[in-house]
Formats: structure tokens, C-alpha cells, sequence
């Protein structure tokens, strides 16, 4: 088959592999119909995530078709169209049993183009299936659908619910790339009085408006200037961190009201200031996490009854074998305007529908 094979920092390959075949009674092999690129490869691909071996097939993210099941899988078949999540989950273990999966001890986490080969490719073998796949409805579309692998769960579990996002809350999202994009959209489904987003990137802003945001303003411009503005000098209800460099933490922690909420999902690959000596007296609470992607099935059921729009953040559309230069456009977002790329996603070539 065909994958797109990491062979260190910089370097990377639309090339033939070995198909995957099974190793476990718990894997399933899914043929890839649709994939997406994560902010998180490019980290690999720049050596920011220095465990993943060369050799490594990348990608984390996917809708196709099982095509075959080890002896102990219950939950999917053959023909069976599902999605395939960033993370992996035993279901056993201490942290698998609270929903935690993100924390798997059992073999699983983010594995997934990660620890093994992933699913830029036509085929990818995924362990545990019985908790990583998820069987799609007919109803949604494999490119709306292959966002639940990883952007939504992520904007939806660390952002918002971690946020604790509340009817008549002023919401600020630092950084509107597809993270922050989908916080704002998943933050709306609690009716917030405002969302107020924060980029750098004009095409970014625009996007942020385009998908909801009542108010935009870029980051060089103090932003917290306007969010007291907006709510009489308080600051945000809620601050979603959605970057991950010490400078947009610590704007955030300039936005939120005393008693507000930080939720920081930004990957942070430096120390950051933490400012006890203004905090200290705010009674903030500042929370971090991991997706654990338990909130996957409930977004799929809100996707398939039309109440998440998925496709509004896909902006390019490639076919699988154009890998690479999917790859060029998707790190080159703010010339292209790229948010998310899609590669596949054949319009319903749905192989079997049947109840969950
Ligand atoms: N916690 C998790 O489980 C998890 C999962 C997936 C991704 N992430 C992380 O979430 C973050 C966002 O992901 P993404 O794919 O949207 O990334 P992205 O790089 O596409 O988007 C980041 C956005 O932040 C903007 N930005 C840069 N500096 C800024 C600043 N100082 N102030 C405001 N905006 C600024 C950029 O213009 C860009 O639009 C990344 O750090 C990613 O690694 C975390
Ligand atoms: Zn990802
Ligand atoms: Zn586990």
C-alpha cells in the first residue's frame, strides 16, 4: 500500500509499506477512505516530538471501512464504516474505566502515528478496536465525520467542558486555528452571550467570524482592552488557550474575570510564567488535559441530527495520493488559508449501515 512514512525531521514520503495485518485478537484493519493532517504532525515532522521513530507511518485521523477483525472484536465487522479515533483505548485499565482514555496504561493513548504507524494510508491496523473505532452512522459524511477523530472531542472536552462553558457567558478562544475554530462553534451549543476569538492571522479572524465569533481582535492589539470593554471591566467568564506559546497563555490569564475559568489546550513545548502574584487573589482555576475522546459518540449523534456543522471548517480537498502536496498547503495555512485538509471523503460510498 501507500503511506505517508516519516523519516526524521523534515522529512517525510508519499511511498509503498507493507500492508498492516493483525497482531492482536483486538485489532481491526480499516481501509482508509478519508484522512486529515494535524497540527501535531507538522510538530513531528519539525522534530518536536522526538519519540516518534523514522519509519512511522503519520496521521491520527480517519473514516473508511473495516476489512478484517481479530477473534476477540464485538463491536465492528467486515464492510462496517467507522471512524477511527486519535486515541486508542483498552478499556481495562484504571484510567479506560473513567473515561480517561487519553491516560490508557493498557498499550493504548495517542498511539496512532505516534507510537505506531498511523493512518495516513490506505490501510491502518488499529488495536483495541472495540473503543477506537466508532461505527458511523449513513447519515453523516466521511469528511464532516473524520473531524470527530480528533479536532471537535478536543475543542468540545478540553476547552469548553473543561471550561465550563455556561448560558450568558462571555467566552475569549486564544487562537482560531481548527482547534480554537471548533471551540467556538462547540461553545455555541451553550448559548454564551458573547465569543470573542483572538489570532494573529487575518484569514484566521475571519474564519472565527464566519463560524460564529461575535467579535474578533488580533493578538498584537491587547485583547484583553476589548474583553473588559465588553464586560464592564470584568474580564471572560472563560478563556480557551488554543495556541500553546507562553505569550497566549499568559494573555489569557490577562482576560479571565476573578472567579473565571482557563482552559488551556494549547501543546506547550516551553515553561511558562505562571503570574501568582496577580493570581493569587482571582480565584481562577486554570485546568489542562489530554482529549480522551469520551464525548466522541455524543458529537457523532449531534452531528448526524444536523446540530454540529462539520464541513464549515474544510477548506481544501485532496485525494489521498496527493498526500504531499496536501501536506505543503496545510503548512503553509496562512498563505493558503488553509484550516482544514481533507484528503479522500468520497461522498457516502456508505458499505453497510446498522444500528450501534
Ligand atoms: N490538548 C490536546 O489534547 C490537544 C489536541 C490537539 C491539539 N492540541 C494543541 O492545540 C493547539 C491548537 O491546535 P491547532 O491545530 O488549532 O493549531 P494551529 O497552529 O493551526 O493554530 C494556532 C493558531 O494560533 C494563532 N496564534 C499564534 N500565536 C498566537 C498568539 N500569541 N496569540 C493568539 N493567537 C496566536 C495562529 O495564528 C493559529 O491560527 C496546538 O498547540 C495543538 O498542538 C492539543
Ligand atoms: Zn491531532
Ligand atoms: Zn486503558
Amino acid at each position: 500500500m501507500k503511506a505517508l512514512v516519516f523519516h526524521g525531521p523534515g522529512e517525510s514520503a508519499w511511498e509503498d509499506v507493507a500492508d498492516p495485518g493483525l497482531q492482536d485478537a483486538t485489532d481491526a484493519i480499516v481501509r482508509v477512505d478519508t484522512t486529515t493532517i494535524c497540527g501535531t504532525d507538522l510538530h513531528i515532522l519539525k522534530g518536536d516530538v522526538p519519540e516518534v521513530p523514522p519509519g512511522t507511518v503519520l496521521g491520527h485521523e480517519a473514516v473508511g471501512e473495516v476489512v478484517e477483525i481479530g477473534s476477540d472484536v464485538r463491536t465492528v465487522r467486515p464492510g462496517d464504516r467507522v471512524l477511527v479515533s486519535c486515541i486508542t483505548a483498552c478499556g481495562r485499565c484504571r484510567f479506560c474505566r473513567d473515561g480517561a482514555y487519553g491516560q490508557c496504561l493498557g498499550g493504548g493513548g495517542w498511539i496512532l502515528g505516534h507510537l505506531i504507524n498511523g493512518a495516513q494510508a490506505e490501510y491502518v491496523r488499529v488495536p483495541h478496536a472495540d473503543l477506537s473505532v466508532h461505527l458511523l452512522p449513513g447519515a453523516v459524511d466521511s469528511k464532516d465525520a473524520v473531524l470527530l477523530a480528533d479536532i471537535f472531542p478536543t475543542a468540545y472536552e478540553v476547552g469548553v467542558l473543561n471550561g465550563c462553558v455556561r448560558p450568558g457567558d462571555t467566552v475569549a478562544v486564544v487562537g482560531a486555528g481548527p482547534i480554537g475554530l471548533a471551540a467556538i462553534v462547540a461553545a455555541q451549543l451553550y448559548s454564551p452571550e458573547r465569543i470573542i476569538a483572538v489570532d494573529l492571522a487575518p484569514t484566521r479572524l475571519d474564519a472565527a467570524k464566519r463560524l460564529g465569533a461575535d467579535a474578533v481582535v488580533d493578538a498584537m492589539e491587547e485583547p484583553e482592552l476589548l474583553v473588559a470593554d465588553l464586560t464592564e471591566g470584568l474580564g471572560a467568564d472563560v478563556v480557551v488557550e488554543a495556541v500553546g506559546v507562553p505569550e497566549s497563555f499568559e494573555a489569557c490569564l490577562r482576560m479571565v474575570r476573578p472567579g473565571g475559568r482557563v482552559a488551556n489546550v494549547g501543546v506547550h513545548g516551553k515553561p511558562v510564567t505562571l503570574h501568582l502574584e496577580e493570581l493569587w487573589i482571582k480565584n481562577v482555576t486554570i485546568t489542562t488535559g489530554l482529549v480522551d475522546t469520551y464525548s466522541t459518540p455524543i458529537l457523532l449523534r449531534m452531528m448526524a441530527a444536523g446540530r454540529l456543522p462539520g464541513s464549515s471548517l474544510v477548506t481544501h480537498i485532496f485525494q489521498l495520493e496527493q498526500m504531499e502536496e496536501a501536506y505543503d498547503v496545510f503548512s503553509r495555512a496562512a498563505d493558503t488559508g488553509a484550516i482544514k485538509v481533507v484528503l479522500g471523503g468520497q461522498p457516502h460510498d456508505v458499505v453497510s449501515v446498522r444500528a450501534a
